[in-house]
Parts: structure tokens; C-alpha cells; sequence
């Protein structure tokens, strides 16, 4: 099978020497990657600026922006089996990025932020591939996550609860509550990232082969 996994985070520039961005590390999609191609599957990994190496089977297409992670996944699609979006994608960008750099004032500044383009959102409600979205909270977990579900048209959503410091972002470890479309819901209890990722994939190939 064909995966696409995006990971990491993205940086939305904000002058040619600063950028938004958020704690993605990258950990979880590079586990992810790596668990599916040790059940030997084809990755193609599109990978926001994060300080990992990739497995090597994987093909990686490194992005910087949410822009370019639009335009990659868009681009990777053709033949795709899975799509797994674990990228943290910023949700706003500058409304224009400085040319030069913004020199400091004796005054308060502020930025234009507008929404990026929602890469999950954008995906075509008829399609041949299995769609998995991610969905980090802070609070009320399963609602927002089942909400995400259904507003992002995905055929899974794994939801990780970031205000805990021991899993999630930039943690070595995870635990994670997967919301499928028929109403059913899986956990995996606190685990290595590695651990989670194998986990993952094995429940992706068996719920895509019943979609
Ligand atoms: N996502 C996306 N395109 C964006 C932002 C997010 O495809 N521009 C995807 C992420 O890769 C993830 C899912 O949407 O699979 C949920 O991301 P999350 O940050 O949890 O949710 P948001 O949609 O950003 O909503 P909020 O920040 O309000 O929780």
C-alpha cells in the first residue's frame, strides 16, 4: 500500500529572519512512517522543518510552510492508499510577509494573521484513499475531536491531549483515543511514540479494509 504521512510542524514567515510557528517535533509521523514501512508498505513522507532523520525506504518531500504542505500532499495523492495528517499546521500566517526586517520600534506592534488553507478540508468528499486526521487538545477531548471528524471529513481522527507534558508535543511519548466514522473509539494507553505508531498502523489497515 501507499502511505502519505505529513509531519512536524510548519513556519509561516513573518520577515526574511523570523517565522510563527508551534512545539511539533515530528516524532509521532516519523514513527509513523517507520512503522509503515517495517510492514512494508511504500512512504512518502512530506515533512515540515524538524531535527530527525527520516527512515531511509521513505521518499521525503521537505516543506517549510503551510502553503508548500498544501502543495505537496495535493501533489503526492495519485495511486495513495492512506493519507495520515499528523502535521501541525499553523492555522494563521502573516497577512504579508516584510521583504526586510522589521526593525524594533519604542511601540507596540501588531500583526495581520489570516486562516491558511485547511489541507483536510480541502480533500475531495468522494475519494479512493483513507483519510486519517490528528486532533491536539487541551480540553474536551473526545468533543472536539469527534467535531473534527466530522467537519474535516475524515475517515479517522486520533486525538492526543497536549496539556499533559508526558505525552504529545515535543514528549518521547504518547497516548492516544482514536474516533472512527461509525461511532467507534479505540485508546492506546501511554507509550513510547515507536510503540503507538505500530499500533496505529496495524488499526489504519484494518479499518481501510473494511472503508
Ligand atoms: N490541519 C490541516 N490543515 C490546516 C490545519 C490543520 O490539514 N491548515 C490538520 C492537521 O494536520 C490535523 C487536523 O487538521 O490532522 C487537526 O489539527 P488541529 O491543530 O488539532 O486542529 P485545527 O483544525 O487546527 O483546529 P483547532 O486549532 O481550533 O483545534
Amino acid at each position: 500500500m501507499k502511505f502519505v504521512v505529513t509531519a512536524g510542524p510548519t513556519r509561516e514567515p513573518i520577515d526574511p529572519i523570523r517565522f510563527l510557528s508551534n512545539r511539533s517535533s515530528g516524532k509521532m509521523g516519523y514513527a509513523i512512517a517507520s512503522a509503515a514501512i517495517e510492514e512494508g508498505h511504500e512512504v512518502i513522507l512530506i515533512s515540515g522543518p524538524v531535527a530527525l532523520s527520516p527512515p531511509v525506504a521513505a521518499r521525503v518531500i521537505q516543506v517549510t510552510t503551510s502553503d508548500e504542505m498544501y502543495e505537496a500532499v495535493h501533489g503526492a495523492l495519485a495511486k495513495t492508499d492512506v493519507l495520515v495528517m499528523c502535521a501541525a499546521v499553523a492555522d494563521y500566517k502573516p497577512a504579508a510577509t516584510a521583504k526586510e526586517k522589521i526593525k524594533k520600534r519604542d511601540e507596540a506592534l501588531s500583526l495581520e494573521l489570516v486562516p491558511t488553507r485547511d489541507i483536510l478540508k480541502s480533500l475531495p468528499k468522494t475519494r479512493d484513499y483513507f483519510v486519517v486526521g490528528f486532533a491536539a487538545e487541551t480540553d474536551d477531548v473526545e468533543k472536539h475531536a469527534r467535531e473534527k471528524l466530522r467537519h474535516k471529513n475524515c475517515n479517522m481522527i486520533v486525538a492526543n491531549d497536549v496539556s499533559d507534558s508526558a505525552s504529545g508535543m515535543e514528549s518521547d511519548e504518547n497516548a492516544v483515543t482514536i474516533f472512527l466514522g461509525d461511532g467507534e473509539m479505540k485508546k492506546i494507553s501511554r507509550a513510547p511514540k515507536e510503540k503507538i505508531a505500530r499500533a496505529l498502523v496495524k488499526i489504519i489497515l484494518e479499518t481501510s479494509k473494511r472503508f
